[in-house]
């Protein structure tokens, strides 16, 4: 296995051992499997509307259906309402646990651990591959392979249904006069060991007369500050989901990291648009806590609690890095191979600041064997 694979699969296996359903969405009602109910019918209304693709199309669904970074089942358990025989594939054994766990259709529906580069299928052996929020974590080399992959264990006239990011539009800078932030302080510790990793969560209102619009890399970020001395600049970071029209809010969970130095801090969260300026710059108000960062011997012997009032999140937040691979290679490759594509749509999955796509892919004859040439 690659060493690329083994990062991918680490960093994963990490997320299914702490928080396996916030993993796959990250919405805070989903923390520690809270709102199941919710969860799996997000799946459901998921595959509803990639099976209108192919109902849109007038191409009939098959028997057969694979889905790529399965994740705890959300999507696999939904296709099993379609499909006769459904197979859930993950690089992370402790996703494929969870799934298992809960698998309210263990005759029809399996799930395998894989952590190759290939795909554990013979060639033209199902009807359908899906594949959402999965490789827009996967860097684009591998993740070529596996779209190759995909083709190879499609039947010719089969469909591959999947998401991809292609590339962050260019950022238009948002003019100063519209950036201007309410920020406050949902949760946040109080007090935290040096260099100790923890959360805090504000809300952030749009307080301009003007709308911040989509993929413009507006982030919600912390400094550190002493006595009112900026001691760290730039630490974690958090998206401001977008478009934010005035006067509207939503959070951000931004993932610090506690100075290493001890003493009594102010963490200050502002507004930054990434290339362009902070907020704070521009005259908009950022939001400080104060937070007492003690040396590892101050702590109280036998006191393994958390951190007083931090949100309870995961520490592996930062790990899901985001790739993409250009729509024009996207579709140039399966043309290459005898595919044809039906459909790129626009699609939101991959977060505001991505030009993101669904392909709607269907199999030809002619394809490549990754493992074996032409
Ligand atoms: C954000 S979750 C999405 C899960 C599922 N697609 C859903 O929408 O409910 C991404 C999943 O992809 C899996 N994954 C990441 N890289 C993978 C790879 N190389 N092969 C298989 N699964 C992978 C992760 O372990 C994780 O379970």
């Amino acid at each position: 296995m690659s060493k690329e694979l083994d990062r991918v699969r680490d960093a994963w296996e990490t997320l299914g051992t702490s928080d396996p359903y916030w993993a796959v969405l990250t919405e805070h009602e989903f923390h520690d499997g809270q709102a199941k109910t919710r969860f799996f019918d997000s799946g459901r209304a998921e595959i509803r509307s990639l099976l209108d693709i192919l109902d849109k199309f007038r191409r009939p669904y098959g028997d057969t259906a694979v889905d790529f970074g399965c994740g705890v089942g959300r999507l696999s358990f939904a296709l099993a309402e379609h499909f006769e025989n459904v197979t859930g594939v993950d690089v992370a054994r402790s996703m494929i646990e969870e799934a298992r766990a809960s698998n309210p259709f263990p005759d029809r529906v399996r799930f395998v651990h894989n952590d190759a580069a290939t795909l554990p299928f013979d060639d033209d052996s199902v009807d359908l591959v899906i594949s959402v929020i999965t490789l827009q974590h996967i860097r684009p080399a591998l993740t070529l392979r596996y779209l190759l992959e995909m083709a190879r264990i499609v039947r010719p006239g089969g469909h591959l249904l999947f998401q991809i990011p292609s590339h962050i539009p260019a950022v238009r800078p948002i003019p100063p006069w519209h950036s201007k932030a309410e920020l406050r302080v949902l949760e946040a510790p109080s007090s935290l060991e040096v260099g100790e990793n923890s959360y805090i969560r504000v809300g952030v209102t749009n307080l301009s007369d003007g709308e911040w619009p989509r993929g413009q890399l507006l982030n919600a970020g912390n400094h550190w500050r002493r006595n009112g001395l900026m001691v760290i600049q730039d630490d974690g970071r958090d998206s401001v989901r977008c478009p934010l029209r005035p006067g509207e809010q939503t959070e951000a969970l931004i993932r610090v990291k506690a100075p290493t130095e001890p003493g009594s801090y102010e963490l200050e969260v502002d507004v930054v648009q990434e290339s362009v300026a902070w907020w704070a710059d521009r005259g908009s108000q950022p939001v400080q806590v104060p937070v007492e960062v003690r040396s590892p011997a101050a702590a109280p012997a036998g006191d393994d609690s958390a951190p007083e009032a931090a949100p309870a999140a995961p520490a592996t937040i930062g790990a899901m890095e985001m790739h993409g691979v250009r729509k024009d290679l996207v579709c140039s490759l399966f043309e290459q191979i005898g595919c044809t594509v039906l459909e790129a749509a626009p699609d939101e999955r991959a977060g505001s600041d991505w030009a993101s796509y669904l392909y709607a892919i269907e199999v030809g004859e002619y394809r490549v064997d990754v493992n074996h040439g032409v």
